[in-house]
């Protein structure tokens, strides 16, 4: 064995993280050239990828997404999509969706949001979403949701075969700007108008109020305490540019 030659590693980009700031990148789109996340500075954005123009399930999505684009932009938030593929597909394949496709109720659908053309997979890689042990020539279904700062705040990443499910997507993004808001948490499977859970009292004397029942708050042991949160307050929230 010759010990003298280095070993080659395959040269592997690190994921980006919840709380990472979000990797910076120059990109053309369907809607010009765009710079990330700097443009987009003072307002939630959620990057998402899909595996190929021309495929059913991202059509499905894609008919979606831009269904309800305008819900996304009334709680301050922008999309942009992305996959390995070129301008030139990205436009046909937007231009059938528009022209041709009526899907669930939904046609003439007209997608304005930014879509990156990324032959080249830099922006995929570096946002961890080729995944080889599902494709190494597809970005897999990632969603990242960067909040006003530049900051990933969540991520999720779906397989090929399995579309997004988009109430969800939304659910996200106002439960991290109601939690922002509040500063509470969410309990499992939190929709606007249900109980919040409040931060762990820092005291065993607010701890003991918190149980004695002193406070607007409901506690089913020290350590686990939630309050209303009326739907009008967190509506307030997400309306706010
Ligand atoms: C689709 O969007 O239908 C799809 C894309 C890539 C692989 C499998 C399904």
């Amino acid at each position: 064995m010759d010990t003298t030659t280095p070993v080659q590693q395959p040269e592997v980009q690190p994921m980006p993280r919840i709380g990472d700031a979000a990797p910076a990148f120059k990109a053309v789109t369907t809607q010009g050239e765009i710079n990330f996340p700097e443009q987009y500075q003072g307002s939630w954005v959620i990057l998402f990828s899909h595996p190929a123009d021309f495929t059913p399930v991202c059509t499905s999505e894609f008919m979606t997404f831009a269904s309800r684009e305008q819900q996304f932009a009334a709680a301050n938030c922008k999309l942009v999509g992305l996959s390995v593929d070129g301008l030139y597909s990205h436009i046909a394949w937007l231009r059938t969706i528009k022209e041709k496709i009526e899907y669930k109720g939904m046609k003439n659908v007209e997608v304005k949001f930014p879509l990156i053309e990324d032959i080249t997979m830099e922006v995929a890689k570096k946002y961890g979403m080729i995944q080889p042990g599902e494709s190494n020539t597809k970005a897999v279904r990632a969603v990242f949701f960067i909040d006003p700062k530049g900051v990933i705040r969540t991520i999720i990443y779906y397989p090929l075969s399995l579309g997004r499910n988009f109430d969800e997507l939304y659910r996200v993004l106002v439960a991290l700007q109601t939690a922002d808001a509040y500063s509470v948490a969410m309990p499992a499977d939190w929709q606007p108008g249900d109980d919040v859970i409040v931060p762990t009292a820092g005291s065993c004397g607010v701890a003991k109020e918190r149980m004695d029942g002193k406070e607007a708050m409901q506690c089913h042991d020290w350590f686990f305490c939630t309050k209303p949160l009326p739907k009008s307050e967190v509506e307030k929230v997400i309306s706010k540019k």
